[in-house]
């Protein structure tokens, strides 16, 4: 069993970003700046965002951080983009969600300019991501990708199941591995709260992506051995022994799967950082005008 390290992975992917802003300010170009948008206080969303913010900075990004109380209106919150939106100094806007329920969502997503939706998020992208266009990936799904493509893993002609439908991660993940690219050419099963039989497709599965937000979902006798098993989920189980009072723990049982399988991501240290790296490329992409 072979751990998919996620730290390593995206250093690697920050070191070559770092380069290439290094290389655009030598020639007197401006380096990528993202802009964040926070809303409330949310504590997940927090460290996100934080991560996000520490990771611009790292590889010589610009970043903007702007913070607004939970109560904001929705209009105001729209001013706001719109204002990024206009902003030539900004390359990339990512709204952190999940938003309070009085802000509309989709309205929000379909607000940002889709020449700087680094999330992945508006329907022009995903549009252009199903048509197999050039477009922005929602950084989960792209980490994914990226993770696969680092470690070298063979993904054609396996099958993929996919344990959680959403927009974020789900959905987009079950395209791109049906792709035919490398990685991709999966044959992909996607299943959600209605599937029945899970445990059989999964013991089918030569790769497993469980992204349900459910902790230790997937169980030893889920798995096949020499399953490859990526572990999507960021689950917060309270822990009276940390001094956050909560440890993170995955979808995925992990001392129960990982002996069975070839390759697996841990939790933390898995997708989790691969997200970042995944969200730094599409911004150095919207940066230099080119998406995806
Ligand atoms: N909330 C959970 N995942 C994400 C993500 O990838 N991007 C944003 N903006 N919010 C999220």
């Amino acid at each position: 069993m072979q751990i998919l390290d996620g730290k390593l992975t995206s250093q690697a992917i920050k070191d070559q970003l770092a380069v290439k802003t290094a290389e655009l300010k030598a020639q007197g170009k401006k380096a990528p700046h993202l802009a964040a948008i926070l809303v409330g206080n949310d504590g997940a969303s927090e460290t996100y965002v934080a991560s996000k913010v520490k990771s611009c900075a790292e590889i010589g990004y610009n970043s903007t951080l702007l913070r607004f109380e939970a109560t904001i209106s929705e209009k105001h919150l729209l001013d706001h983009i719109n204002m990024l939106n206009e902003n030539v100094d900004i390359d990339g806007i990512l709204v952190q969600l999940p938003l309070p329920k009085h802000i509309n969502e989709e309205l929000v997503i379909n607000t940002i300019d889709p020449s700087k939706d680094v999330d992945g998020f508006h329907p022009m992208n995903v549009g252009k991501m199903v048509a197999g266009l050039p477009a922005f990936i929602p950084a989960t799904p792209y980490g994914i990708m990226l993770m696969l493509e680092h470690y070298k893993i063979d993904t054609k002609g396996k099958h993929a199941v996919v344990i959680g439908r959403s927009h974020i991660v789900g959905t987009p993940v079950s395209i791109l591995l049906s792709r035919n690219t490398n990685p991709g050419n999966c044959t992909v099963t996607l299943c959600h709260s209605h599937t029945h039989n899970l445990k059989e497709l999964c013991l089918q599965a030569d790769i497993i992506v469980a992204a349900i937000g459910r902790p230790d979902f997937v169980t030893g006798d889920m798995v096949k051995e020499g399953a490859v098993v990526i572990d999507v989920g960021i689950n917060r189980v309270a822990d009276a022994s940390k001094k956050s009072g909560f440890r993170l723990v995955g979808d995925v049982n992990y001392a129960e799967v990982a002996p069975k399988c070839s390759f697996i991501t841990p939790v933390p240290g898995g997708v989790g950082p691969m997200t970042i790296a995944a969200l730094l490329k599409n911004t150095y992409h919207a940066a230099i005008g080119q998406k995806g």
